[in-house]
């Protein structure tokens, strides 16, 4: 095994400028899977609402349904360093509510750190549950959570004014103690601008260019495995949606004309004991 991805790790893959992989998972054999092909960080999204759960939004995802999902995945875990996301509402409501949410995650999930959406408004708990050696990854730009707030699934940090309150929010996570920060859809140059401005969080674009210091992709977009919608920043390395479909497919023959099970899938016995079987009757 190599040696397992910690935070300092993450840090000094920043200060190498040596980009940091992340993917998403949300089980454990998607997680033995993404391991051994040597990701540096898995995230437990709470995309998982969608893309496991069947919802439109990650809105309805709980604490118990990521507690669930996170210790199926760090079960599958040796080397990457994992991430839980702590769903809509478990942290909104007070730096207490968010402190014990975290500390539940890591308990009882098992991951090695948390991540949270928003800017300035969390860094009161950013900074609490560092304290409390808590390792915490911020989210800006496209936060799902805020998603009615927003109006839609849209680019975020257009205007002078947005663009600069990213900034300023990116470097107060920093500073409140995250060691990484995800930037979801945010154009190319300011992902740059807050790439360089940040000098201790590394910064994980998703839709935010190769500007960032890492990349993450929501496993099923970079599989392939879902035959609808796919954003337009998700890149594809597989078409596991018709390799599924066309699989399942050949079962299907191979049961409707008893080519499967063939002999090599199949148990036999002493044909004296079938004979006696028969003599009993
Ligand atoms: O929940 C999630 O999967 C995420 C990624 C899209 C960054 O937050």
């Amino acid at each position: 095994m190599n040696k397992k991805v910690t935070t300092l790790t993450i840090k000094d893959m920043k200060q190498q400028q040596k980009p940091i992989s992340m993917i998403t998972a949300y089980d454990y054999v998607m997680a033995q899977n993404v391991d051994e092909a040597g990701i540096d960080m898995i995230l437990v999204g709470d995309s998982l609402g969608n893309v496991v759960m069947g919802y439109s939004s990650t809105l309805p995802v709980t604490m118990e349904d990521m507690i669930h999902h996170t210790a199926c995945v760090t079960r599958g875990v040796s080397r990457a360093l994992v991430v839980g996301d702590l769903p809509f509402m478990s942290y909104q409501e007070s730096t207490e509510q968010a402190l014990h949410n975290a500390g539940r995650l890591m308990k009882e999930g098992g991951c090695d750190a948390v991540k949270l959406e928003g800017g300035a408004r969390v860094c009161e708990a950013v900074y609490k549950m560092t304290e409390a050696g808590i390792p915490v990854v911020g989210h800006l730009g496209l936060t799902p959570q805020s998603v009615h707030q927003f109006g839609g699934f849209k680019v975020q940090g257009k205007n002078i004014e947005k663009a600069r309150q990213l900034i300023e929010d990116a470097k107060a996570l920093e500073e409140a103690g995250a060691f990484a920060v995800v930037l979801e859809c945010v154009p190319a140059d300011l992902s740059a601008e807050i790439t360089k401005e940040l000098h201790t969080a590394a910064t994980i674009g998703i839709g935010a260019s190769n500007q960032c210091d890492g990349q993450v992709l929501v496993c099923t977009d970079l599989l392939g495995m879902s035959g609808g919608f796919r954003p337009k920043f998700a890149k594809s390395y597989a078409d596991l949606h018709s390799t599924i479909v066309g699989a399942v497919q050949s079962y299907i023959q191979d049961v409707q004309s008893r080519e499967f099970p063939a002999k090599e899938h199949t148990f036999s016995i002493d044909p004296d004991v079938m004979k006696a079987l028969h003599e009993q009757k």
